[in-house]
């Protein structure tokens, strides 16, 4: 068991994350829910991860599925009650199984109360806690845009005055300039902590130190004062766990977010080879250049290695499912997963893996009027404007859209997957009666035994860990191989990430080395299609 008062008891763990919305039902609304979460805590204690990541439970009017969030301090109640939270909280914990919740500290919804007060007028207590600038109606402050389309500036009428929103209108800007704004965020957190919370993910925490006037919005100048304090006042113990998403760090942004003497977070969550395959916009998807992807990944290992900690991921809520946008969701569904999960659980840093990746779930073929996520409505909208085909769009949402990683969790091959008993808030896609937990759990061979015995591997050896790391063959355009080395230990891993056969040659110390885990039965020197080897040599045996 991890000792989870400790500084760094994530450097061994590997954590899983829920998208409640979608993950279990167990009230018939057709929703996910928490006491629904509690029900799989057992599966989830039979993978062997640490921790969940929720994505966000709290009061909301879900215009982004609970990242506009209007009371931190409460729970949504079609996900359950305060009560429900705190039996997930003590039972999770009871498996060994720690809550990370998910914090948006940088906006909230237009409905939570601090932005009613502050609409009240320029003199309101609360006007302050948001980002105002004056204007008129047809004359934003300046062009810049939202993340999720149009102009980032919305106009109120009544104040004459225009609100900052990165993100959604409905998700106004928090003003961190305003000290007051950063206590309650810190009072907020403690509540949490005091409940059981082990810790937290904070919503594009890169983005909060923003200045409009300048045009900066991630990495302002503030940003690692801001950081700083946040630690120091919300999280002083060293055993908490925080997780700061950052789309714009780079490694040496990443070595100051997660320095080892914690003055700021334990970890980054950085999306840098997550954007290799796009060209500009991530909806104009391009073929993965495997050496551009090794050469990234080569980059984070050595220069993070000792002097900061990153996260392992190829799937979250925010991007389509893994093994349709890098695997073969067809004939090699199976083997491409675990090929893919082994490339990145190998590596240093701490694996996250996204609900129904774990049995190797895809992305969803549906049509233009079937997509929910605003981010991908708007697209449509504005892509029509600009002349896009409808053809041209439509393969631009099945690649990329937010929604592939949201359809319901496949439980069994009951009616919805087993994810309720009534109408699910989105369609189940249509491959559960073959991809799903109960099937999976049957089968030895699974992606799920897979990702069991990975996350077993992890705990058992400290070279994933500790290991540095060695990229081979790093023009070669279908393997992905490297070796990683700590005292007295040394680890190869090779994945063949395409359908062809392909000759490799092992390296010669590792031909007696012991083979720990492998997605084919074991084979000589060439490599069947999406071949994965994970080969250990313990120095001196
Ligand atoms: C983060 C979340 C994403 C959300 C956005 C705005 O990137 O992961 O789902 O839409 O922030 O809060």
């Amino acid at each position: 068991m991890l000792d989870k008062t400790k500084f760094g008891w994530w450097k061994s763990a590997v954590f899983y994350q829920i998208y409640p919305k979608s993950f279990q039902d167990s009230d018939g609304d057709g929703l996910g829910d928490i006491p629904g979460i509690v029900r799989r805590l057992d599966y989830l204690q039979k993978l062997g991860v640490d921790g969940i990541w929720l994505s966000p439970v709290f009061a909301s009017p879900q215009a982004d599925n609970g990242y506009d969030i209007s009371d931190y301090r409460a729970i949504w109640p079609p996900y359950g009650t305060m009560e429900d939270m705190e039996t997930l909280i003590r039972e999770a914990k009871r498996r060994g199984i720690s809550i990370i919740m998910d914090l948006v500290l940088n906006h909230t919804s237009d409905e939570h109360p601090w932005f009613r007060q502050a609409l009240k007028g320029r003199d309101n207590p609360f006007h302050d806690y948001y980002v105002w600038r004056d204007g008129s109606p047809d004359c934003p402050p300046n062009d810049m845009r939202a993340c999720f389309g149009g102009s980032a500036w919305e106009y109120v009428p009544e104040l004459g005055q225009y609100y900052f929103h990165q993100f959604a209108v409905k998700q106004p800007d928090l003003n961190w300039d305003d000290p007051k704004v950063r206590r309650e965020l810190y009072d907020m957190i403690r509540f949490w902590v005091e409940k059981g919370v082990e810790g937290f993910r904070l919503d594009v925490i890169d983005q909060v130190a923003k200045e409009p006037d300048r045009m900066i919005t991630a990495r302002g100048p503030k940003l690692h004062g801001y950081i700083r304090e946040l630690s120091r006042e919300a999280f002083p113990e060293p055993g908490l766990v925080t997780v700061g998403e950052a789309w714009s760090a780079d490694t040496e942004e990443a070595k100051r977010w997660s320095a080892p003497d914690g003055s700021e977070l334990s970890m980054v969550f950085q999306f840098e080879h997550m954007t290799l395959d796009q060209r500009g916009e991530k909806w104009d998807a391009v073929p993965l250049n495997l050496p551009a992807l090794k050469r990234c990944y080569e980059r984070w290992q050595r220069e993070l290695h000792g002097v900061g900690w990153n996260s392992l991921f190829l799937s979250n809520h925010d991007l389509p499912r893994v093994v349709s946008r890098w695997g073969d969701d067809g004939k090699y569904r199976v083997e491409s997963a675990k090929c893919l999960a082994a490339m990145v659980h190998g590596m240093e840093g701490t694996p996250y893996i996204f609900q129904g990746e774990e049995i190797g779930m895809t992305n969803v073929p549906m049509e233009l009027d079937g997509y929910e996520d605003l981010e991908t409505v708007n697209m449509i909208a504005e892509r029509r404007e600009r002349g896009y085909s409808d053809a041209d769009i439509l393969a631009s949402a099945r690649a990329r859209s937010r929604d592939n990683a949201r359809t319901p969790m496949q439980w069994d091959d009951s009616d919805n997957a087993g994810f309720t008993s009534g109408t699910p808030w989105f369609g189940v896609n249509g491959n559960y009666k073959e991809i799903n937990v109960e099937a999976a759990l049957r089968d030895p061979d699974s992606v799920f035994w897979f990702y069991r015995r990975l996350i077993g591997l992890r705990k058992t050896y400290p070279v994933f860990r500790e290991g540095s790391f060695e990229l081979l063959l790093p023009e070669d355009e279908d393997i992905f191989a490297y070796i990683r080395r700590a005292e007295g230990e040394q680890l190869l891993v090779v994945c063949n990430l395409s359908g062809r056969e392909r000759a490799f040659q092992v390296p010669a110390e590792f031909e007696r080395g012991e083979r720990l885990l492998g997605n084919y039965p074991d084979g000589g020197p060439v490599l069947r299609p999406w071949e994965t080897r994970t080969v250990y040599l313990r120095d001196g045996k």
